[in-house]
């Protein structure tokens, strides 16, 4: 389940090309549940019109602010009143200008003066719009006044120019908004964490690897981030997509993932293994493609570095938190583990239930026992693991 299931969003859409961006993130929106009500500025229907975002949204899209449809002829006031947030992507250099100004002459900017919830803006314009002196002090001006601004991002722009000022991209403004409802119970904390497979090579095309996606790695590093920490996740070779605020650090082989994990490690609080580490490694790297022959070949192999052993060994070590994934007696292997390695806490799942998939099912294992989860999508698996961790970082600082 999404942080946004449930949830009331405003969307305001003023006057830029990323309008079209808004389309789809009220699509996006939609899709994880939250309920969502768009006011169109008039300068925004001219890119997109108000059928497309009544079409995407189920509901009827405002834009007068003198609107006889709501019955007390006050949609300025009410469309806000129980809203979560008011969200306002693409937000125009004019519009936050408007912002900062409390200027209040149409239905978008009356209901963003008028409200008691929190606004959020994603801003969209060109490079030199963004940069000029009077959108930086009106951008300090509103931040200020507690709105968030998303964004923006850097890239080619409509105009042809390249910089600073593109809409983040609707599924970025989607994970923005889901880490906004986050409580923030790491904020201050530097967490370096592992993910995905290691890839041994043998020879330049062949190597040994795992059937591990990445994905709980990145659910966990997502959910990290969203929770307030720095996250620097080094990560093996997967084919995912880093979550926002994340530093991802790329690392085959495990000795090069040993590597990135120590360069990171100084002020790390909190150290997770969540990647499938290989426990070995082939004794020597064939230069060129190995030949085939009708001989019987065997490759000798040599254990790897034990990646999580050697954080948790250290004097000034982080708080470390283990993975186990096993294939049966899940209970027994995961708590020796987590004993061998001597760590705080240890996320045990079976291999049939987690790898891979979409989904997973753990428990975590620590000194006062065992604590199941129930079984979900990966996200809100590592929404439980943050929480448990965040309880136990709280009580340790007393
Ligand atoms: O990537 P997905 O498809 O989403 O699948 C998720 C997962 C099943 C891979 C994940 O949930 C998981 O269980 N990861 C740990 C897998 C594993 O290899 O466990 P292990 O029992 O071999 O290792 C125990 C712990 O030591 C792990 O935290 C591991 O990262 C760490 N380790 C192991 C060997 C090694 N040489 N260095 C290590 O740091």
């Amino acid at each position: 389940m999404s942080e946004l299931q449930g949830r009331k969003i405003v969307l305001g859409v003023t006057g830029g090309i990323a309008a079209y961006k808004a389309a789809e993130l009220v699509r996006l929106l939609g899709k994880a549940g939250a309920e969502v009500h768009v006011v169109l500025t008039e300068g925004g229907a001219r890119f997109v019109t108000a059928v497309t975002f009544q079409a995407l949204s189920g509901n009827p899209v405002w834009s007068d602010l003198w609107d006889p449809r709501m019955a007390n002829n006050m949609a300025h006031i009410d469309l806000g009143r129980d809203a979560d947030a008011i969200l306002v992507a693409p937000a125009t250099a004019d519009f936050i200008a408007r912002l900062a100004h409390g200027l209040a002459d149409d239905l978008l900017t009356t209901l963003c003066l008028a409200r008691d919830v929190p606004l959020i803006v994603a801003p969209a314009m060109n490079r030199q719009m963004w940069e000029a002196g009077p959108t930086r002090r009106n951008l300090a001006l509103i931040r200020g006044d507690g709105v968030t601004v998303f964004g923006p991002g850097a890239g080619d722009q409509a105009c042809g120019e390249v910089g600073m000022g593109r809409m983040l991209e609707a599924e970025e403004v989607l994970e923005s908004l889901e880490g906004f409802f986050v409580p923030k119970s790491l904020a201050g904390r530097k967490v370096v964490m592992t993910a995905g497979p290691t890839f041994e090579a043998i020879d330049p095309v062949r190597g040994i690897t795992n059937i591990s996606s990445g994905k709980m790695g990145y659910a966990l590093a997502r959910a990290c981030v969203q929770a307030g920490a720095e996250v620097v996740l080094v990560s093996g070779d997967v084919a995912l997509p880093v979550p926002l605020g994340v530093r991802r650090v790329a690392a085959a082989s495990a000795q090069a993932m040993r590597t990135a994990v120590v360069d990171a490690l100084p002020g790390a609080d909190v150290f997770i293994g969540v990647a499938a580490v290989a426990d070995y490694r082939p004794a020597s790297y064939a230069a060129h493609k190995i030949k085939k022959s009708d001989e019987e070949m065997s490759i000798p192999l040599v254990p790897n570095p034990d990646i999580l052993a050697e954080v948790a060994a250290r004097a000034d070590a982080p708080f470390c938190v283990g993975f186990a994934a096993e294939s049966r007696n899940l209970d027994d292997y995961a708590e020796t583990k987590r004993r061998r390695k001597k760590l705080p806490l240890l996320v045990g799942n079976l291999v049939s239930d987690g790898m891979g998939g979409d989904e997973n099912s753990v428990v975590l294992f620590d000194d006062e026992g065992r604590h199941p989860l129930p079984r979900a999508g990966k996200a809100v698996v590592a929404r439980g693991i943050v929480n448990h961790l965040a309880a136990m970082l709280a009580a340790r600082r007393g």
